[in-house]
């Protein structure tokens, strides 16, 4: 049996956790929204004008905090006058990034925001900026948030609603450098100072604008887009356009995206996975560091609106659709990110996983029977719910054993930790595949007791869950206490997500 130990200061009331690091992401692409969300109001499928009530309700037990729509690369090609108004008259158009299937526009703004609401989640309408004019994004932001009596308000009320919704996020385009036009970042910087500047803030409604930036740790999309928003305050002080900027970062297990099987992989596949996950602490840092230069004081936010593992669709699927399983290598990918993603919450202050179903990392994969299933990765999020708008507890893992990987060590535990009143909840991840290890952590400046502890595994790495077997992966109970020296002991088994909940005096 081979040992770690990890230090958690309860006593130290970190940056607040914010809940939108748990965001998420659902694009026209394969069958996140078709088939997935939407079912439509005909279908022997349960649901509430289109929507099916089985993954309204998985999610909403995630407490989901906001949803990001519709893409992606779609945004940058979506037109959203096409989605409004009755279903029959809308016309239809080529996804031409996506399988190049047609796209009839069923599901559009008033579904969309139908959906959010019955979710309880805040709204982030990525706007298009690639294909898209000015006035189409500014029309588009008075349709859905003003009040009163204008163009599009009137429109809005002709559609079948009254009141304005809110919408708390708007991107500014996608992927700028590729699908989203293929620009230079200071050509892009530009175009996003203009199409912020007319996404207007009607009536009590405020928009955070989200710039589209680096892919990774490319740091000249954050040095433009910084300098820029910084410069605008000079000499006649005025706020950034933007309020936020983006980044995008997938895990896979080479150099470059590899289309590498969901659930066939080998031990050398698997810790590069592992190892990938851990680069995003250092792309969020490499953001970080150029943002600070420019804004100490953390005006501007950081964002990752599009992570997760990217595999190799599923076999017999349609290549364009990217529908892949999702194992327990996954779960462990999402806990290593968010413990990152805790570490920068000064900084980063949303992050939403591609996506929330049957495409690329997702929480549910559903089929057109009426099956559902939740996997590995929707576990991890409920998992460490009680992390929404927490606050972090600094954490430090002293002592772990290490696996060699391309010449450098990677940890076999990763830790953090999150306090809120009386409470804290400490989530740790094992990525070791050979033997449990003994975890010491050593609770620190307040006194605690373990009301609840689960572990998510399997028999290996590549264990997942499927319509046979739907809870082959699913948390239990995990034995772990806090001795008289307040040290929280507990065996970890290879492979495997874990959360201890604590009782705080
Ligand atoms: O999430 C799938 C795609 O990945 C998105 O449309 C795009 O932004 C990224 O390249």
């Amino acid at each position: 049996m081979t040992t770690a130990h990890a230090v958690v200061d309860l006593d130290v009331t970190g940056d607040t956790i914010s809940r939108h690091l748990y965001g998420h992401f659902a694009e026209h692409l394969g069958r996140c929204i078709y088939g997935g969300f939407w079912v439509g109001e005909d279908s022997p499928i349960p649901n509430v004008r289109g929507i099916r009530s089985d993954v309204v309700a998985a999610l909403r037990a995630l407490r989901i905090p906001n949803l990001r729509w519709p893409g992606g690369c779609f945004a940058d090609e979506y037109h959203w006058r096409d989605g409004v108004g009755p279903r029959q008259d809308r016309p239809t158009m080529v996804n031409t990034h996506w399988g190049d299937v047609v796209e009839d526009n069923a599901f559009g703004t008033h579904e969309f925001m139908d959906l959010c609401e019955m979710l309880g989640a805040d709204a982030y309408v990525n706007g298009n900026v690639g294909s898209g004019t000015v006035q189409e994004m500014s029309e588009w932001v008075e349709y859905l948030t003003r009040s009163g009596d204008s163009p599009m308000a009137r429109l809005r009320r002709q559609n079948g609603r009254d009141e304005p919704w809110q919408v708390a996020f708007w991107g500014l385009g996608n992927e700028a450098w590729g699908c989203g036009g293929h620009m230079t970042p200071e050509y892009y910087t530009s175009l996003a100072r203009r199409y912020a500047t007319f996404c207007r803030d009607h009536d009590g409604n405020r928009l955070t604008r989200i710039a589209a930036g680096a892919a990774d740790a490319d740091v000249r999309w954050t040095h433009a887009l910084m300098s820029s928003a910084v410069s605008s305050n000079t000499p006649d002080p005025q706020p950034s356009p933007y309020q936020a900027i983006s980044f995008h970062y997938y895990t896979h297990a080479g150099t470059g995206i590899q289309r590498e099987s969901a659930t066939e992989f080998d031990r050398t596949q698997y810790f590069r996975t592992v190892a990938h996950a851990t680069g995003v602490e250092r792309v969020i840092s490499a953001h970080e560091a150029v943002m600070d230069a420019y804004d100490p004081e953390r005006r501007i936010g950081l964002v990752c609106d599009e992570w997760g593992t990217w595999w190799t669709v599923e076999p017999g699927t349609n290549p364009g659709l990217l529908f892949q399983q999702n194992t327990v290598r996954d779960a462990l990918v999402a806990g290593i990110h968010f413990d990152a993603f805790h570490r920068h919450a000064a900084r980063l202050r949303m992050a939403n996983i591609a996506q929330t179903l049957n495409v690329l990392q997702a929480m549910i994969l559903t089929d057109d029977d009426g099956g559902l299933v939740l996997t590995p990765t929707y576990h991890v999020y409920e998992m460490n719910s009680p992390h929404h708008d927490a606050a972090l507890a600094p954490s430090h893992v002293i002592e772990t054993p290490v696996v060699a990987v391309d010449g450098d060590e990677l940890p076999l535990i990763s830790l953090s930790a999150s306090t809120r009143e009386g409470t804290g909840l400490v989530s740790i991840t094992h990525v070791g595949v050979d033997e449990p290890i003994d975890l010491a952590v050593d609770l620190r400046g307040r006194a605690a007791r373990v009301t609840r502890a689960r572990v998510l595994t399997g028999p290996d790495a590549a264990a997942h869950n499927t319509p046979e077997a739907p809870a082959a992966v699913a948390p239990v109970p995990l034995a772990a206490a806090v001795d008289a020296d307040g040290i929280l002991r507990l065996t970890l088994p290879p492979h495997a997500f874990a959360t201890v909940e604590l009782a705080l005096d």
